[in-house]
């Protein structure tokens, strides 16, 4: 079943030049960019995005990271876009992420783990309306 889901690539990506190698792979599994925006977010917008861990004694230097600079935001879609494109991003630590991930080729942290996808299809309608309120 064709699904969107909401992707980050975090101010890591943008800053070490990854953005070109990162959105290649998702084209080349198939994926369509049906939206994607280069914007720099204030704290507002990063507590909104991250609002299921604000309270995670983690959570004030992960702000601080998701402001840093620019990011990419993109909406993708493809079938079953949701599960494939977590599974493309690798497990949340980079240290942990398997080798073949985008987080398992290219990360070495588990803050700075250079993309964030929607993990359900409640989080990807939640997320899309907070990034892209104009998409149909
Ligand atoms: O991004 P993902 O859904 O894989 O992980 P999460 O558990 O929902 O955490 C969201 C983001 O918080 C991660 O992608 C990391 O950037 C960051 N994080 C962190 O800074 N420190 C942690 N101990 C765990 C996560
Ligand atoms: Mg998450």
């Amino acid at each position: 079943m064709s699904e969107r889901t909401l992707v980050l690539l975090k101010p890591d990506a943008v800053r070490r030049g990854l953005v070109g190698q990162i959105l290649a792979r998702f084209e080349a599994k198939g994926l369509s960019i049906v939206a994607m925006e280069h914007r720099t977010i204030d704290a507002p917008m990063a507590d909104a995005h991250y609002a299921e861990h604000v309270e995670q004694p983690w959570y004030p230097p992960l702000r601080e990271f998701a402001v840093s600079g620019p990011l990419v935001a993109l909406v993708l879609e493809g079938d079953e876009a949701i599960s494939v494109v977590r599974a493309l991003n690798g497990a949340t630590d980079g240290r942990a992420a398997a080798p073949g991930t985008i987080r398992g080729d290219f990360s070495l942290s588990n803050r700075e783990n250079l993309v964030h996808a929607s993990d359900s299809t409640e989080s990807a309608a939640r997320e899309m309306a907070l990034w892209f309120p104009d998409l149909g």
